[in-house]
């Protein structure tokens, strides 16, 4: 059993860093590994070539910057949290290029991350927390992941690298969700209940 996080900060050891390893702490002491993947401020955004949608290869062109690796990750872990810093009211830049290519190549299509559960932080100075939140929820949703959640929202306040562990409460949320999603894992490893079968999703543009 393993839940992949993603961290979306370009920031070494700071705030979302603090979290997850919080976060961590909780997941491997409920006996699930957990594994944090932080493809750093060199991450490069989704091209558009559509390769890995309409080859199916479930890897993206761009070789160079650890992103099939997070994707490979992912299709193989139980569960995926995202956590990103909120910049300027949204997810950071690095989480967005990591999002747009794990969507399309493995979470589109055959989608690959079909009910594995889904978490979500954010970490933040003040403003823009529900907002960032939100944003990495409507990317599970669209995935079909089976959102786990905490409790009051997941955005946990600090600036400075470090701060974000004087946030009590939203710490307390960050390690709370931790637990859930592992709860939910073994929930899931151990149901006896079939899940329901896939359907293909008809696409449709809008055109007229
Ligand atoms: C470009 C940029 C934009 C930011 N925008 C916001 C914002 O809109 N709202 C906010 O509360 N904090 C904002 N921040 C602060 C970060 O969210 C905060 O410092 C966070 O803890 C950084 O996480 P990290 O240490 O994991 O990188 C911004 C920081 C940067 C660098």
């Amino acid at each position: 059993m393993k839940i992949v996080a993603i961290n979306g900060s370009p920031r070494k050891n700071g705030n979302t860093a603090q979290c997850l390893e919080a976060v961590g702490r909780e997941v491997t002491a409920a006996g699930v590994e957990f594994q944090v993947f932080q493809p750093g401020p060199d991450v490069r955004p989704c091209m558009a070539c559509y390769h890995c949608l309409n080859t199916g290869s479930l890897r993206c062109v761009r070789d160079d910057d650890g992103v099939n690796d997070i994707i490979a990750a992912c299709i193989g872990a139980d569960g995926i949290l995202l956590a990103s810093p909120v910049y300027h009211g949204g997810v950071a830049g690095g989480m967005k290029c990591v999002l747009d290519r794990l969507m399309l190549a493995a979470g589109c299509g055959d989608n690959q991350l079909r009910h594995k559960v889904g978490g979500a932080l954010c970490t933040l100075r003040r403003s823009g927390g529900m907002e960032t939140y939100q944003q990495l929820l409507g990317a599970m949703d669209a995935m079909e992941m089976l959102i786990v959640t905490s409790d009051y929202w997941g955005a946990v306040h600090g600036a400075d690298p470090g701060e974000v562990l004087g946030d009590e409460e939203g710490m307390a949320v960050a390690r709370k969700l931790g637990r859930n999603m592992a709860w939910m894992v073994k929930v899931l490893r151990d149901t006896a209940v079939p899940a329901p079968a896939g359907d293909p999703r008809p696409m449709m543009n809008f055109i007229r």
